[in-house]
């Protein structure tokens, strides 16, 4: 920025300034998943180069702001980071508004680094406390991350399709053995409140039936589809998503009574608990595989690669532009700008048209 001026002898000067370079705070919040340090690598890559942005990395989510926990993040730190899985920043499933004075903490937090915008990355719930602190004025701009894809607003989330790929290899190497020994094999995947992972990996991994948390499941079909399985000498593979339920009511299979400060109960157990039945009223062989955070762990699929990159440096001109309260987002091959609520509003389920489409296969 230059200043002109005139001297007390009517001399025209200029003085340079030097701008302050724009301090932007870049955290990770939720479930961790592949494709975390892609995104983190684009911003600062981007935010240094093309914006001169001066960047500082937040500790464990949200809880990082709330606690000032910071980390240096420049472009030396994200060498070697691209196909790395899970977050150099850590994260965590801290929720601020569940805290006394929580927010006033994070602003706080935020003056004294002296950060101007945030880069959040997360899903449901950590861009949800995005949308939130958006609305309190505080500068933020969202990724969406989630291996289980339920955001709204975006074609795709990153981690989506590493998690589906390994729960496809996964399915492909147990058809061999359930055939093997004649056995039914249930394959639980991740999936609290939608049945995506499940459903596309079912469908690539030619399941004999798909059962998913949008579509409460009737045992006694399942166990049809187990029977006309082995009638055509295959022995049949059954994935189910951990938020599944059947048709006579029960609640989610818990894994336990523990929340998390969101209010999400720790789901795990229905593939045991089917397998058990299926057994009961087949007679036939079943056991369970619970896939578990190893869909979540390991480095990312060249497409999570590239949507995550292409999402971090979206995120770095949105926070130079002043877009702030806004998520990134895929729609068809593009990378635009939504609202943040657009995102967190509601939750993307599978519709019953699309899992319509699988039930041509059950059986
Ligand atoms: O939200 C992503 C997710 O992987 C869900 O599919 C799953 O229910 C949950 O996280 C498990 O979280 P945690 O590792 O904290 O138990």
């Amino acid at each position: 920025m230059v200043r002109w001026g005139l001297t007390p002898s009517g001399v025209t000067v200029f003085t340079e300034l030097q701008e302050e370079p724009m301090r932007v705070g870049v955290l990770t919040g939720g479930g961790d998943c592949p494709g975390l340090n892609a995104v983190i690598r684009a911003v600062v890559r981007k935010g240094v180069t093309r914006h001169g942005f001066d960047l500082v990395g937040y500790r464990d989510g949200w809880k990082g702001p709330l606690e000032g926990l910071t980390r240096p993040l420049g472009i030396e730190e994200c060498r070697g980071i691209l196909p790395r899985g899970g977050t150099i920043l850590g994260s965590s499933r801290t929720n601020p508004f569940s805290i006394d004075g929580g927010v006033e903490q994070i602003r706080a937090n935020l003056a004294a680094d002296g950060v101007d915008a945030l880069v959040a990355i997360g899903g449901e719930d950590t861009l949800g406390v995005a949308t939130r602190l958006a609305d309190l004025g505080v500068q933020v701009v969202g990724v969406p991350k989630t291996i289980d894809n339920d955001l709204s607003g975006t074609d795709f989330t990153f981690g989506f399709d590493t998690a589906v790929n390994i729960a496809t290899e996964a399915i492909d190497r147990l058809h061999t053995t359930a055939e093997s020994h004649h056995r039914v094999l249930v394959v639980e995947v991740m999936g609290r409140h939608a049945g995506w992972i499940a459903l596309h990996a079912g469908i690539a991994g030619g399941a004999s039936a798909v059962l998913i948390p949008e579509q409460p499941f009737d045992i006694e079909k399942v166990c049809a589809h187990v029977e006309t399985r082995f009638e055509s000498e295959y022995a049949p593979i059954i994935v189910v998503s951990e938020g599944a339920t059947p048709i006579d009511g029960g609640d989610m299979t818990l894994a336990s009574g523990e929340k998390d400060a969101f209010g999400h109960v720790r789901l795990g157990g229905i593939g045991d608990r089917l397998a058990n039945e299926i057994e009961q009223r087949t007679g036939k062989e079943a056991r369970a595989v619970v896939l578990g955070h190893i869909q979540r762990g390991g480095t990312p699929t060249a497409f999570d690669r590239w949507l995550a990159t292409r999402f971090g440096l979206q995120a770095a001109d949105a926070v130079a532009e002043g877009d702030f309260g806004t998520m990134m987002a895929l729609r068809g091959t593009s990378i635009v700008r939504v609202p943040l609520i657009e995102g967190t509003g509601e939750l993307k389920l599978v519709s019953a048209h699309e899992y319509a489409e699988a039930q041509v296969f059950f059986g």
